[in-house]
């Protein structure tokens, strides 16, 4: 009993551990977001505010620097709308799960990066919502990931529906086939957070070699609500 009683207590705090660590992961995320994108964007607008008082009597520069600040500034609010969407529930409450996936793809392209396809297959089914949530931080992050450690051209998300089984996949074509080997291997190790919400809604996650990059699979069956 006293053994019982620890190993639950254990259990309990490793599980802690772990939902402490995802949040503080989310955190640093936007942390980077706003330290990478939003905080040099605004810090532009220092700079143009020297040049207009500089140029207040030429009526010229004043003009074409508005045009920029124009411009720039409508890439403040994009990024702002970024943040705040990655910091929101997933998807307006109307929407399926589906179509917040699309949404995801769609926010998560920059211009100069890659482009991500979507592309769905079989009719969609209702999955539980923490269901819907977990997927799609995994999906977030798979993406995440073929952004930040791979120089893809192209990022592939699949979901394919069957009857009580979505499948759901993501491909980068940013690796060579030299070095994505020894990325399997440890991606296949590690317990990280896409592992970590896939044990808790019982789906599993395998990577392996794509045509170009590399392939993660998330393989997710469910009970027909
Ligand atoms: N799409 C990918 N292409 C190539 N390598 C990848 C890809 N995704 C992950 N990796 C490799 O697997 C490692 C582990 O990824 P993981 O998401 O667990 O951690 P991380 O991205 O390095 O850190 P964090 O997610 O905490 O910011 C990465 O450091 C990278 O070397
Ligand atoms: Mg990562």
């Amino acid at each position: 009993m006293g053994y019982l009683f620890k190993s639950k207590a254990s259990f309990e705090a490793e599980t802690s551990r772990q939902a402490m660590e995802a949040c503080e992961h989310i955190i640093s995320e936007m942390g980077a977001e706003l330290h990478d994108d939003l905080i040099q964007r605004l810090s532009v607008f220092r700079l143009y505010l020297d040049r207009l008082e500089s140029s207040k009597n030429d009526q010229t520069e004043t003009g074409s620097l508005i045009l920029s600040m124009n411009a720039d500034f409508q890439e403040v609010v994009q990024s702002v709308r970024r943040i705040s969407r990655r910091l929101l529930p997933v998807k307006m409450e109307q929407d399926s799960f589906q179509k917040g996936i699309v949404m995801l793809c769609q926010n998560m392209e920059r211009p100069g990066g890659g482009t991500i396809h979507f592309e769905p297959t079989g009719p969609e089914q209702k999955i539980s919502s923490l269901a819907e949530n977990y997927l799609f931080r995994i999906i977030q992050e798979l993406i995440h990931n073929a952004l930040k450690h791979s120089s893809a051209w192209h990022i592939w998300v699949r979901l394919t529906w069957v009857e009580n089984e979505l499948t759901v996949e993501v491909e980068d074509d940013g690796t060579g086939f030299s070095k994505i080997q020894e990325f399997i291997t440890a991606l296949n190790k590690k317990y990280n957070t896409l592992r970590m919400r896939s044990n808790v809604i019982g789906a599993s996650i395998h990577y392996m070699q794509g045509k170009r990059g590399l392939l993660a699979n998330v393989n997710y069956k469910f009970q027909r609500t």
